[in-house]
């Protein structure tokens, strides 16, 4: 299975990402978020990352995630905060909600986990259907360019006696369909033995920045405003590392 982030990938992604570490994006959510009118819903919450800190900055937050060890990790932090944990299991492709929200955000580029188009044209629609009458969604998405990355480096992370390595090989990728797919082999070692280890399958989709725009137009969206490198209203420039678009349903 792909894109699953099972026990090892969330305890990396945990120590790689701890709740709080920020690329920019939290102030950015913080800011754009801030008197936000109701509840707001992160769709692909993983850990917390994100959400808590907006949880601690009085805001209305809910959040699901498809992998259970990575909600395990985020309950786990709600509660040694002595915060509430609104996070739940659920899938982009059919997460649905008694209420509906004054914002969805999706950061880290998590949407590109949709690798089908169709689907994720699908999710596109779900959000809208999940958001209030004017509600936003924020969707931040990695440069096209990224295509061409090339990994291959091993990374490791020491946490007490343990040792975590990850190792991360490109094993296919597609101009024409704008994805990339890469073997993430994770390793759990102590006193240099093996404990574990774990292979994943990471799959994502790259979108063309007109393409996504065209693509939230059809599935109800307006007020489009494209962002780079969290710089709110300021178009990406060609260095630009993570493309923001803020986008309002329809009324
Ligand atoms: C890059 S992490 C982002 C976590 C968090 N939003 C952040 O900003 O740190 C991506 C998350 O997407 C989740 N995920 C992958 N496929 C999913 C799907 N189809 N539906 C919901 N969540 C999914 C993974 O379990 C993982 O927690």
């Amino acid at each position: 299975m792909e894109n699953r982030y099972g026990t090892l990938a969330a305890w990396v992604y945990h120590l790689d990402k701890p709740i709080g570490r920020s690329f920019g994006d939290i102030a950015f959510y913080r800011q754009r978020l801030k008197g936000c009118g109701g509840p707001i819903l992160e769709p692909a919450a993983g850990n917390g990352r994100v959400l808590i800190p907006l949880l601690e900055a009085g805001l209305d937050m809910r959040g699901f995630d498809a992998s259970p060890e990575m909600i395990a990790l985020c309950r786990e932090a709600c509660v040694a905060r002595g915060l509430p944990a609104p996070i739940d299991l659920q899938r982009f492709e059919t997460f649905s909600y008694a209420e509906r929200f004054a914002a969805v955000i999706v950061p880290a580029g998590s949407f590109q986990l949709l690798t089908e188009p169709e689907s994720a044209r699908a999710v596109l629609r779900r959000f809208h259907d999940a958001l209030l009458p004017a509600g936003r969604l924020i969707v931040d998405l990695d440069p096209l360019s990224s295509l061409t990355d090339a990994p291959g480096a091993v990374r490791q992370w020491q946490a007490g006696e343990d040792v975590l390595t990850l190792r991360e090989d490109r094993v296919a990728r597609s101009f024409a369909r704008q994805t990339t797919l890469s073997q993430l082999r994770y390793e759990h070692w102590r006193g240099g033995t093996l404990v574990a280890s774990a292979l994943e399958l990471f799959h994502l989709r790259f979108w063309g920045l007109l393409e996504f725009e065209l693509a939230l137009r059809e599935a109800g969206f307006s007020n489009i405003v494209v962002s780079g490198d969290y710089r709110h209203g300021c178009l990406p420039d060609e260095d630009a590392a993570v493309f923001t678009f803020e986008a309002t349903a329809a009324v």
